[in-house]
């Protein structure tokens, strides 16, 4: 069964609360929190303050997207309240480390991977993650053009899972339109944010995500 993240950077922040109850009725199945440093990537988001205030709120499971350098050095603070850590290869020089502490939360790990980071850089972590998460945008910023490249990549990293317990998750310009594209190559979580936020109606789109324009 596909799962839906939404990615709040782009909801409204006057009504952040709303916005989360509202994508929650609209049968979202994950919440995804972008977390950026403006060293990894060239942009600030939120941290850990809001990640506390928003989770009494939240029902459904938490994946705290970790786009920062040096993830180790923080990923204590973001697992508390998160169901889920995902942090980037290209950030740490120890990726055992951060799965190390996200599996004695007994939490889910995910690893993320930018547009042009092979998946064989991954490859010797596979043992031991629940996800991971494809970039179809440079990281950074909301509302950007999906890279058609990533459908490859899908692909590719459903050969070398293999019959691993493995989800891919791919994030950055997912939309009704190419949502299906991503799902025939083999993703199993699609994470949306203006998609979702910037449209009238969160629950056909999300249900477009997952079923395509016609159900
Ligand atoms: C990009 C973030 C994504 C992104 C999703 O740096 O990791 O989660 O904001 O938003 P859309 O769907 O607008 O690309
Ligand atoms: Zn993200």
């Amino acid at each position: 069964m596909i799962k839906v993240a939404a990615s709040i950077l782009n909801c409204n922040f006057l009504r952040l609360g709303d916005e989360i109850k509202k994508v929650q009725k609209a049968n979202v199945d994950l919440l995804h929190l972008d977390v950026m440093d403006g060293h990894f990537v060239p942009n600030l988001s939120f941290g850990i303050p809001i990640l506390k205030a928003i989770r009494p709120i939240v029902s459904v499971p938490i994946f705290s997207h970790l786009m920062v350098i040096k993830p180790e050095t923080i990923i204590d603070q973001f697992i508390p309240d998160s169901d889920g850590v995902i942090f980037h290869i290209e950030a740490t020089d120890n990726p055992r480390l951060c799965l190390k502490l996200i599996k004695k939360a007994k939490k889910f790990s995910g690893i993320a991977l930018n547009p042009d980071t092979a998946l064989k850089t991954i490859e010797q972590y596979l043992d031991d993650v629940y996800e991971i998460l494809i970039m179809s945008v440079y990281p950074g910023f909301g509302g950007q053009k999906f890279i058609r490249a990533t459908i490859n990549k899908v692909k590719q990293a459903k050969a070398i899972i293999g019959d691993r317990d493995i989800r891919i998750a791919v994030d950055g310009g997912v939309n009704p339109r190419n949502a299906q594209m991503l799902i025939n190559a083999g993703a199993d979580i699609l994470v949306a944010g203006t998609a979702i936020f910037k449209s009238d109606n969160y629950a056909q789109t999300i249900k477009m995500l997952k079923y395509g324009y016609s159900k």
